[in-house]
């Protein structure tokens, strides 16, 4: 009897109805009636212990300004981002990115490995206001080099991968020596997790994790990041290292690899527009996947914000839970800092709650 009551039955004559058409048997929208069911049926949820904060630390006292085509963003002295980064922990932030802009830029990009260079100086800091805070460093050459590019260059101009290890190598231990939780290699050249890994333990920094940027592809997004690092290549581009926009299948190998020499976690960098990666990579590697949402990212949606052309919170919360639902364990985000004030710790669904 049950049974054939669900039968659809024919929809009622009348001006409104095709007469003799059956009633819809499922009706997916009595699950989305009212919040609560909402809330109970919801499937990814962006909780702020999620996020991974990206700052920028540059020399001096007291510095602290904002990076024009990143509202909000600032550059910061140690001593401003240690008050900072305080606050956003305050809010529940667990862990920050560090990109450092140095003193002093030259072909050899001497500051990268400077016991006394800004992220050097910042780790510590960090480290010993806020022992509990996860502290991972962006580890490249291309903010150290004068000609802005993610290593040293051979006879022709181009970058040469085996002595940039060794450079890469330096920065990291100096990393490793201040105290740093996970350097992140940014770089794309090949063979670096496991360059990396074998000269930190070398180093008895067994517990110095990789977070690597195993996926990084070639993208007109970073802009405004290289505007804040005044990190534009002098010539040329970043596509001998980073990777072809078309490709998928690539990704998968770069985060094997990565995965094989001994990555800690993988990052997919940029998130919006490679979220189809991002869910392959999670598919590929069972390793914790980090999505970078870079800033161009963050400019375009500031930028259209600012027109009145976009609700910025509710957008920024949609494409978050994106990430989440692309697989993404962590996120890096310049929203980290809003969205934590707005959800203060309590995990959001991104679906509109006002
Ligand atoms: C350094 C690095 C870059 C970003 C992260 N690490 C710049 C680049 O590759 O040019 C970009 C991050 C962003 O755009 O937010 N190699
Ligand atoms: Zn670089």
């Amino acid at each position: 009897m049950k049974l054939l009551r669900s039968v659809p039955q024919p929809m009622p004559a009348g001006p409104d109805f095709a007469s003799g058409a059956p009633l819809p048997r499922a009706r997916p929208r009595r699950l989305r009636r009212t919040p609560a069911l909402r809330a109970l049926v919801c499937e990814h949820a962006v909780a702020v212990s999620d996020l991974i904060e990206p700052l920028f630390v540059v020399p001096g006292r007291g510095v602290r300004q904002e990076v024009p085509s990143m509202p909000g963003v600032f550059v910061q002295s140690v001593d401003r981002l240690v008050e900072d980064v305080r606050e956003g922990h305050d809010l529940g932030l667990r862990a920050v990115l560090l990109f450092g802009v140095p003193q002093h830029k030259d072909e050899q990009a001497s500051e990268l490995a400077d016991p006394r260079g800004v992220v050097q100086r910042a780790i510590g800091a960090l480290k010993r206001e806020l022992p509990d805070l996860l502290v991972i460093a962006d580890l490249c050459a291309c903010e150290y080099t004068s000609h802005g590019h993610c290593g040293l260059l051979d006879e022709r101009g181009v970058i040469d991968n085996d002595r940039t290890l060794a450079l890469l190598a330096r920065g990291a231990l100096s990393y490793a020596a201040c105290g740093v939780d996970m350097v992140a290699p940014s770089d794309m050249m090949d063979g670096r997790v496991a360059y990396l890994r074998h000269a930190l333990d070398e180093a008895g920094h067994l517990e110095t994790g990789i977070l690597s940027y195993a996926v990084k592809y070639a993208s007109a997004l970073y802009g405004p990041f290289r505007d804040a690092a005044q990190s534009t290549p002098a010539f040329g581009d970043r596509r001998t290292h980073q990777m072809d926009p078309p490709n998928a299948r690539e990704a998968i190998k770069e985060a094997q690899l990565d995965a094989a020499e001994g990555a800690d976690m993988i990052m997919v960098k940029p998130a919006l527009g490679y979220l189809d990666i991002v869910w392959r990579v999670r598919e590929a590697v069972n390793l914790p996947v980090a999505a970078y949402s870079v800033s161009g990212e963050y400019a375009m949606l500031k930028a259209a914000a600012r027109n009145g052309w976009i609700d910025e919170d509710r957008a920024v919360d949609e494409l978050l839970v994106g990430c989440k639902r692309a697989g993404a364990d962590a996120i890096v985000t310049y929203f980290a800092r809003s969205f934590a004030r707005r959800h203060n710790g309590k995990p959001h669904t991104g679906g509109r709650t006002r």
